[in-house]
């Protein structure tokens, strides 16, 4: 138990309830800020929780993912952006989350999806995963389509934030292809 959690309890409030939404956001589209919108809804608060991974050639940086983030949800308190590396479960306990929440769009992630979830249960019983349901609009969005679609110079427009695809159309043209 954390101390906040014990502060809280002390003061006979309940405990703040955190979640973390984990993910490699890169980038972050609508379909994410969908879910953290839904998901700051009904918790306290929600933790956006960007994975240190070692990916090849990824479009942003882990810091400029972070920051893209942080400036889309500026001014919302109960949104916090983060990025960490090693178990979920780890930094999740560090963070004091008692909820690890995922976005369902559809019946295709739901292998992965069960698996992660289980695997996560067995390292840490004490967290729960709870799935949310993006906007239907959103549900075929994917970052891996977007940086698809981006890099042979569709159009993204309306399936990331504007300073997302700012950013993407900024890197394009510091790249010298086309705009
Ligand atoms: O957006 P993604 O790539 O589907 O997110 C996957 C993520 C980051 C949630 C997952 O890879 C993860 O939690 N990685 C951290 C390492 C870990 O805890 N692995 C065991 C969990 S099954």
């Amino acid at each position: 138990m954390t101390k906040q959690v014990k502060e809280r309890e002390k003061a006979g409030r309940r405990p703040d309830r955190v979640a973390i939404y984990p993910g490699s956001f890169d980038p972050l589209t609508n379909g994410h800020v969908d879910i953290i919108t839904r998901g700051a809804a009904i918790f306290d608060r929600i933790i956006v929780a960007i994975l240190h991974n070692r990916e090849k050639g990824p479009l942003f940086t882990v810091q400029e993912r972070v920051d893209m983030a942080r400036e889309v949800f500026a001014g919302e308190q109960k949104v916090v952006v983060a990025s960490f590396g090693g178990l979920l479960v780890d930094f999740a306990r560090q963070q004091g989350a008692h909820v690890i929440v995922r976005g369902l769009r559809a019946i295709s992630d739901f292998e992965y999806e069960f698996q992660m979830a289980l695997m996560n249960r067995r390292l840490a019983p004490e967290f729960e995963t709870v799935f949310m349901m993006p906007a239907e609009s959103y549900t075929y969005i994917s970052s891996r389509l977007i940086r698809e679609v981006f890099a042979l110079g569709g159009p993204i427009a309306g399936l990331v934030p504007g300073i997302v695809e700012a950013r993407m159309r900024g890197s394009r043209r510091a790249h010298g292809s086309r705009a």
